[in-house]
């Protein structure tokens, strides 16, 4: 844990409208939503640390109300806000925005975002450049359940854990790192089997921590076609998806999608929604024009061949047309495709998303 931890924040968020925010909880499918993860996920908590990987500057944000480039890895909103919208709750603030007052329980009460740019499920993924996942359950999440249990005793603490939905999306980048620095992987020990064997290992701890804190309801987003993001079809001679990457997709979903299953079985009273976004995207980039896209290969913001070369920042270029592309840079989707991918999820059905989708979830 380095010093940047819980640096001076520039700004943090103080409850301004606690009237307003409990009429709009009012109207929601769930009390709040708990989030932990990635990039895809990630609202702004890695502004609060020094980090490579970070997205609060231009041209991420473009199309967010005001251009504002809030840390999200987007053009404008992420699958979290949209699910959010979806439950009839506001998208909840980064962890880390949140200033350090006695009322910051009441902020907890309606959810919290602990998702991470570059986090993988090891913590050894991106080590230092992110508040790993185990340090979001551990420290971040550990944190405001513990603040919650002490505001509202034991039993209405949990009540309101058991009812509100967490949504957890982690493992791509582990799998992105495995294929773009494979000496971490010792090739010998490590077949891509036992690769993914280690890391659902360490998933399977991680999920059974967060049940023993208190989640109940589980929307958990697979691993993308990882092949297929303009950063690894660019490293592929033929330009066409990475064949590995999209092998390892599949089978982490597999192994998570199997663990879930497993964890229902032991404890009924957890639930979850699990989406192979392996195969939704899939499906986009097979028919893109079916599925309102005209490119799913090059990223609208970048440098170099397809965009690929370089990240989204200041000096790249940008696409004109942001709701044609699949991609908004090397490795992200585009507002347009998160928005796509969480209607699915909400209230689509296998194979994409199962054994519930997340509307059946969130009224279990
Ligand atoms: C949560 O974190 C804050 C700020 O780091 C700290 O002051 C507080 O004591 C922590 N609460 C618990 C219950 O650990
Ligand atoms: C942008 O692309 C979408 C999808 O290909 C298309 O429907 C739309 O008309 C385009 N908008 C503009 C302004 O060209």
């Amino acid at each position: 844990m380095g010093p940047s931890r819980k640096s001076t924040p520039i700004s943090c968020v103080l409850l301004l409208f606690v009237g307003f925010l409990a009429e709009l909880v009012q109207g929601s499918m769930v009390p709040a939503l708990y989030v932990l993860g990635d990039s895809q996920a990630d609202v702004g908590n890695n502004n609060y640390r020094l980090s490579l990987l970070k997205a609060n500057f231009p041209y991420n944000g473009i199309d967010f109300p005001g251009h504002k480039a809030t840390g999200r890895f987007s053009n404008g909103y992420n699958f979290v806000d949209f699910l959010a919208n979806s439950l009839g709750l506001p998208s909840p603030p980064a962890y880390h925005s949140i200033c350090d007052t006695t009322e910051k329980y009441s902020i907890f009460l309606n959810g919290v975002n602990f998702a991470s740019g570059g986090a993988g499920v090891s913590d050894l993924t991106n080590k230092g450049q992110c508040f790993s996942f185990s340090e979001q359950i551990d420290c971040d999440y550990f944190n405001v359940s513990t603040e919650l249990v002490k505001q509202l005793g034991q039993p209405q603490a949990q009540a309101h854990l058991f009812k509100s939905i967490f949504t957890i999306a982690i493992g791509g980048n582990d799998i992105i790192n495995s294929v773009l620095l494979p000496v971490d992987r010792l090739p010998i020990l490590s077949s891509s089997q036992h690769f993914i064997e280690s890391l659902a290992q360490t998933l399977k701890s991680q999920m059974e921590r967060m049940y023993e804190l208190g989640m109940r309801k589980l929307f958990f987003v697979g691993a993308a076609p990882l092949g297929c993001v303009p950063l690894l079809r660019e490293r592929s001679l033929t330009k066409q998806c990475h064949a590995e990457a999209n092998s390892l997709s599949v089978k982490y979903n597999i192994a998570a999608a199997s663990l879930l299953r497993d964890m229902s079985t032991q404890h009924p009273d957890f639930r979850y929604s699990f989406f192979d976004t392996s195969t939704a995207l899939l499906k986009y980039i097979q028919e893109p024009e079916a599925n309102g896209f005209a490119e799913v290969k090059a990223a609208c913001c970048g440098l170099g061949d397809n965009n690929a070369m370089s990240t989204c920042n200041p000096a790249s270029k940008y696409c004109a047309n942001r709701t044609s592309h699949m991609f908004w840079d090397v490795v992200h989707p585009t507002e347009t495709t998160a928005r796509k991918l969480m209607s699915v999820a909400f209230d689509g059905s296998e194979p994409f998303i199962s054994p519930v989708n997340v509307r059946q979830l969130a009224a279990m």
